[in-house]
């Protein structure tokens, strides 16, 4: 897929490593009222807050002169975790124009523009049938989808220019076993996602994560040229708020498991039901972040940034709060407890958010994403 002499180079018959991972449940496909294009305005915030670094990071540092001589007049981009890329387009467009914009400055003797190729990559059973309909049709650049697990290889050796990913490293490649396992110091039992008080269960959880980053980061160094950069917006917290009296993503999927709780005492299923499903998510603190990304010999951290949660505003009812949960959370809850409690759980789930004076407040949203540039460096 690099473009020298105008042919693709074959990686087809070489084995890529697959780690194993859990079945993927992608986001709610289509446009209807319960899909992810309607309801993830949240995550969308995050795109224009970060514009400017973004911007900023591609006219100083993307080395156009040396990565122009690697693959000529082709340049390739690529978004991990895209999504039905509504959130998506909007972001390569901002990294197609900052590297146009930057080609034109740069004062190359032979200033042919570049052919530019943006990679769509989502898990396999992602809806890229609404991507690839709703690709915005006056673009500066070639659309190219490739499915699959970005943990592991996706694309040819030193071919890619630009990697972009935006909320999607929280999701692990499986829950912890230790975490799933009965009579394990790290059992779960009861909740859904590990809770602060549960130092074991957290940090089964901060394992599995540093785990896949680490998948992800030694993948993207095979596949990214020396010089190339890397953009990730990952959705984290502080070290320190107070669950008291406010709140983070984290404690919404808390809320949702007391729900799934409360339904088991109903009866309308087991609470082994419920003991045995754990969410594969882990929202970072910064710190740990910073110490996994910098412990990588491939990848130099350029810059990391906290941005202040552009997405809390966006969801200003208690039916926005759960049609967001719902969009992200619907086909993981179905495969385990099927569809018919979806309705009643999400009912229950609003009815606990409108009684909590803490959720519907915006400002108690201690939520943060980061915004994490990389430079792949020369081996
Ligand atoms: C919350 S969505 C974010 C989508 C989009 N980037 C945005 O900002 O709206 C997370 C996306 O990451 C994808 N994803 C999660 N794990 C993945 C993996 N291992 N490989 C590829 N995509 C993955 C999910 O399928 C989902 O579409």
């Amino acid at each position: 897929m690099t473009c020298k002499d105008g042919k693709a180079d074959n990686v087809a018959n070489e084995a890529l490593p697959r780690p194993t991972y859990l079945p993927f449940y992608p986001m709610n496909p289509g446009d209807g009222p319960h899909s992810y294009v309607q309801n993830s305005s949240y995550q969308r915030g995050v795109v224009d807050i970060a514009k400017p670094i973004i911007e900023d990071e591609i006219a100083r540092k993307l080395d156009i002169k040396n990565l122009s001589s690697t693959t000529p007049n082709c340049f390739w981009v690529a978004d991990f975790g895209c999504s039905t890329g509504h959130n998506s387009f909007p972001a390569m467009q901002i990294v197609t124009q900052a590297i146009y914009q930057k080609h034109a400055s740069s004062g190359l003797i032979t200033p042919k523009v570049p052919e530019l190729f943006v990679v769509f990559n989502d898990v396999i059973t992602n809806d890229f049938n609404t991507l690839f309909s709703t690709l915005p049709p006056y673009r500066n650049y070639n659309a190219i989808g490739v499915p699959g697990d970005f943990h592991g290889r996706l694309l040819p050796e030193s071919s890619l220019h630009f990697a972009y990913s935006s909320w999607a490293l929280q999701w692990l490649t499986e829950v912890p076993k230790a975490v799933a396992e009965s009579g394990s110091p790290a059992w779960n039992k009861g909740e859904i996602l590990y809770t602060r008080d549960r130092v074991e269960v957290c940090a089964a959880y901060l394992n599995q994560y540093a785990k896949d980053l680490e998948a992800f980061m030694e993948a993207r160094a095979v596949e990214m040229v020396s010089g190339g950069l890397m953009a990730l917006l990952v959705p984290a917290v502080p070290a320190f708020w107070n669950p008291e009296t406010e709140y983070t993503i984290p404690s919404d999927l808390n809320l949702l498991g007391s729900c799934l709780m409360d339904m088991a005492k109903k009866g309308k299923f087991s609470e082994a039901k419920v003991d045995s499903f754990n969410l594969p998510f882990y929202f970072t603190t910064p710190e740990q972040l910073k110490a996994i990304l910098e412990s990588s010999h491939s990848f130099a951290l350029e810059r990391l940034e906290i941005l202040n949660n552009p997405g809390k505003y966006t969801l200003p009812s208690v039916n926005a709060r759960a049609a967001f949960f719902r969009a992200v959370l619907e086909g993981l809850l179905t495969d385990h407890f099927g569809s018919d409690i979806i309705d009643e759980l999400f009912t229950l789930y609003m009815e606990k958010l409108a009684a909590s004076p803490v959720f519907l407040n915006p400002d108690k949203d201690k939520s943060i994403v980061i915004l994490a540039v990389l430079k792949r460096r020369s081996d």
